[in-house]
């Protein structure tokens, strides 16, 4: 079996509101393997894009903070490097694509000083150099006449094609890791088979890991090994996507995979769970989703299940499968 490239080790990232402390991601534990796909999915609020932003070290602060644990990247704790240590690291040991390319691209700079932009600085390419790599990437994220895309703007292009752009700086210093947190999700249904298929081409070519963010169990049946399931900051659930797929345990994951497609609906899943997912602010010591769940005991209100390796393989957080599976 491949090394962990990434071992998240209870992680804990809060925010400082006035509404309260805000426990985006409380007590997260788990790990990328290398060259593996690794999806987490939960609904919108569960802390999904805060984990990727604590492992980039992008967490805004104040009023975020890291409040403890460890990020071990090839066995080195992220979290105690100095920021001129991870600003190197950011682009050539992992990197991250965003669900609004137009928000990370410079709209007054040229694709091409972009894409060179970390060729310069973090490979230390000459100028012609880093011109000749920058058409190759272009190339390689499959857009047509890459010369002229070179001089082209961010507004010139298409919504696909500056994701591709983005995907291209962030393959330029060669990562072991990629972070892809919901990349198609502004894209219509073509582009977005598009650009996973980009995704999953560029991951296998270079052996990479690639750690996907979607709200898409659809996508994750797609492209990912193993999946992490995340609901109001913890992971309720981790699995390898077959048995994830095959046997789900917790409600909240049954919840997900039954959630239908609306037909006219363009692209999202409309998830059929009843409730929300619970605002993080100073939730106690019980079952977050037991507000939602069908099979709610008493000791799911007084106790908070924690996240155990069963016989399947599965890791579940659930008082069901403590007794034996009740609920399957
Ligand atoms: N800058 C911030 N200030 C306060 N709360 C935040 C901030 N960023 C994120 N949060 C909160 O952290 C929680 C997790 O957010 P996030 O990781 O973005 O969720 P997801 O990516 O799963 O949709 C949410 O409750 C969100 O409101
Ligand atoms: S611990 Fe209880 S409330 Fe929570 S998901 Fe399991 S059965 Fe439902
Ligand atoms: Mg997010």
């Amino acid at each position: 079996m491949a090394k962990n490239l990434v071992e998240f080790r209870h992680l804990k990232t809060y925010f400082y509101t006035e509404a309260g402390v805000v426990q985006a991601v409380n007590d997260v534990s788990f790990s990328i393997r290398e060259g593996e796909t690794i999806g987490i999915v939960g609904e919108s609020g569960c802390g999904k894009s805060i984990t990727a932003m604590s492992l980039m070290r992008l967490i805004p602060s104040p009023p975020g903070k890291i409040e403890a644990g460890e990020i071990l990247f090839e066995g080195k704790n992220l979290l105690s490097l100095r920021e001129e240590e991870i600003r190197i690291m950011r682009s050539k040991e992992f990197a991250m694509i965003f669900q609004e390319p137009m928000s990370s691209l410079n709209p007054v700079l040229t694709i091409g000083d972009q894409i060179m932009e970390p060729l310069l600085e973090h490979l230390y390419m000459s100028k012609k150099e880093a011109r000749l790599k920058a058409i190759d990437l272009i190339k390689q994220v499959g857009i047509p006449r890459a010369e002229e895309i070179m001089h082209s703007y961010p507004h010139e292009l298409s919504g696909g094609m500056r994701q591709r752009v983005m995907i291209a700086i962030a393959l330029s210093c060669d990562p072991k890791l990629l972070i892809a947190d919901e990349p198609t999700t502004a894209l219509d249904v073509t582009i977005q088979a598009q650009i996973l298929e980009l995704l999953k081409e560029i991951k296998e070519k270079r052996n990479m890991s690639l750690m996907l963010i979607t709200h898409d169990l659809g996508v994750i049946a797609e492209m990912a090994d193993y999946v992490v399931v995340m609901y109001a900051g913890k992971v309720i659930e981790e699995a390898p996507v077959r048995e994830l797929f095959r046997n789900p345990r917790h409600p909240y994951t049954k919840g997900l995979l039954e959630a239908k497609p609306i037909i006219g609906k363009r692209k999202d899943r409309l998830y059929t769970i009843p409730g929300q997912v619970p605002n993080p602010i100073g939730l106690g010591d019980y079952c977050h989703f037991s507000e939602r769940c069908e099979f709610c005991m008493d000791i799911c209100r007084e106790e908070q299940p924690v996240l155990k390796t069963y016989e399947s393989g599965n890791k579940v957080a659930c008082w069901l499968e403590e007794k034996g599976g009740a609920g399957s």
